[in-house]
C-alpha cells in the first residue's frame, strides 16, 4: 500500500536533494577549472605561428573565455566555497599565463630561426653610404653675414615673426596711410596682429630693454605679398643697429664697406642711392654690382647691372624718443639687408624661387 508521505520527510528530502545539487555545481566548476590548462596545453602544441598564439590568449584569458565565465558563477556559491574556488581559479589563471608567456618565448625564437636559416647575408657586398645632409644655401648665407658682423662686435639680437602692429609700423614711425601697411603688401593676422615684413621692429624691442650704447644684428623670416625672380612672399633679412654718442652717416658707410668686401671681395663695387624710410634720416639704399651679368645688365639686375640688397639709414630721432633715448645724446646709424640677394649674388643663383623649390639637385650644389 502507497500512503502519503510525511511533510517533514518531503522537506527532508527536498533539502537534501538542493544539498546535492550545489555540491555538483562545485564539483563542476571544480573540475572545469582543472580542465582548463590541460585543454590550453593541447591546442598549444597545435599551434606555430604568433597571430594564433594571440587568438588563444583571447579565448582563454577574454571577457568572453571560461575562465571568465566561471568567475561569474561565484556570487552563487556559499561564502565558504568562494573563496577556495576563486582562489583555485586564480591558480589556474597563474598558470595558463605562464604557459602562454612560456610558448611566446619558443615560438618567437622558432620565428626567428626560420627567418635566419631563410636569409643569406652577403658579406662582400658594399656597406650603404649614410646621406648626409647638408646646411640650406640661405642659412649658410646668415652664418656668414652674422660671423662678420660679430666680427666687428655686432651681437646677434631675436624678436618674434608675428608682429603687432605697434612694432612693425608704429613704433618705428611709419605713418598710418604709408603705403606698406596696405592689405596689398601685408599679411594681416586677427587682433592687431600680422607677420612681421621686415626685421626692423626688433630694433625697437632692444632698444625698449637696454640702454645705450649697443650693437647689434638681428636675422629671421619677414613676409610680404610680393613675387617674382627676384621677391617671394617669405624671405629672411638680418637687421643691424648701432646707438652711442657722435655716431656719423660716415661709420655707416664705413661699416657697409667693409660688410661686403669680406663677404664679396676685396674689389667688390656698391653704391650708396639717396632713399627714404620713415624711420631713418637720412636714408640710403644699397647696391652691389652684379656678379650674375659682371654688370652688363641681366634679368636678375633688370638690366642695370646693379642689384639692390639693403635699405639703410641714420635712426630718425621720433623712433629715439618711441624708445626714451634722448636724440640729443645719441645717434645711431641702422641697416635691413635682403638675405637672398646675397646668396643670389654670392652663389651666381639667378631665380630667387630656386631657394624654395627644395629640387635636391639643386641644394646639393652647396
Ligand atoms: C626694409 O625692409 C627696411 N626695414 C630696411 C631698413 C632697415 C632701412 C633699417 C633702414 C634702416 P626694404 O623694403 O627695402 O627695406 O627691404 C630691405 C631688403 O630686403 C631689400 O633691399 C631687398 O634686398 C630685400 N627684399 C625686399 N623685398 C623682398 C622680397 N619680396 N623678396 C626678397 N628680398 C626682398
Amino acid at each position: 500500500m502507497v500512503g502519503k508521505a510525511h511533510p517533514t520527510v518531503l522537506n527532508f528530502i527536498f533539502h537534501n536533494q538542493r544539498d546535492i545539487d550545489y555540491q555538483m555545481t562545485v564539483s563542476k566548476i571544480r573540475e572545469e577549472l582543472n580542465n582548463l590548462l590541460p585543454q590550453l596545453t593541447a591546442e598549444l602544441a597545435q599551434i606555430s605561428q604568433l597571430d594564433q598564439l594571440s587568438q588563444l590568449k583571447v579565448k582563454y584569458l577574454g571577457r568572453k573565455g571560461p575562465l571568465s565565465a566561471i568567475l561569474r558563477k561565484l556570487g552563487a556559491l556559499s561564502a565558504e566555497d568562494r573563496p577556495m574556488i576563486g582562489q583555485l581559479a586564480n591558480i589556474v589563471k597563474t598558470q595558463m599565463e605562464e604557459k602562454l608567456a612560456q610558448a611566446e618565448i619558443s615560438l618567437a625564437a622558432r620565428h626567428q630561426d626560420e627567418k635566419l636559416a631563410q636569409e643569406t647575408i652577403d658579406i662582400t657586398l658594399p656597406g650603404r653610404v649614410p646621406e648626409i645632409g647638408r646646411i640650406h644655401p640661405i642659412t649658410k648665407t646668415i652664418h656668414e653675414v652674422c660671423a662678420i658682423f660679430q666680427n666687428l662686435g655686432f651681437q646677434i639680437a631675436e624678436g618674434p615673426e608675428i608682429e603687432t602692429d605697434f612694432y612693425n609700423f608704429e613704433a618705428l614711425n611709419i605713418p598710418a596711410h604709408h603705403p606698406a601697411r596696405d592689405m596689398h603688401d601685408t599679411f594681416y593676422l586677427q587682433n592687431n596682429l600680422l607677420l612681421r615684413t621686415h626685421t626692423s621692429p626688433v630694433q625697437i624691442r632692444v632698444m625698449e630693454k637696454q640702454a645705450p650704447p649697443l650693437r647689434i644684428i638681428a636675422p629671421g623670416k619677414v613676409y610680404r605679398r610680393d613675387a617674382d625672380i627676384t621677391h617671394t612672399p617669405m624671405f629672411h633679412q638680418v637687421e643691424g643697429l648701432l646707438v652711442d654718442k657722435t655716431v656719423a652717416f660716415s661709420d655707416l658707410k664705413g661699416t657697409l664697406t667693409v660688410f661686403i668686401q669680406r663677404m664679396f671681395g676685396a674689389g667688390t663695387a656698391l653704391r650708396f642711392r639717396p632713399s627714404y624710410f620713415p624711420f631713418t634720416e637720412p636714408s640710403a639704399e644699397v647696391d652691389i654690382a652684379c656678379v650674375i651679368c659682371s654688370s652688363r645688365g641681366c634679368r636678375v639686375c633688370k638690366g642695370s647691372g646693379w642689384l639692390e640688397i639693403l635699405g639703410a639709414g641714420m635712426v630718425d630721432p621720433a623712433v629715439f624718443r618711441m624708445v626714451n633715448y634722448d636724440p640729443e645724446e645719441y645717434t645711431g646709424f641702422a641697416f635691413g639687408m635682403g638675405i637672398e640677394r646675397i646668396a643670389m649674388l654670392k652663389y651666381g643663383v639667378d631665380d630667387i624661387r630656386l631657394f624654395f623649390e627644395n629640387d635636391l639637385r639643386f641644394l646639393r650644389q652647396f
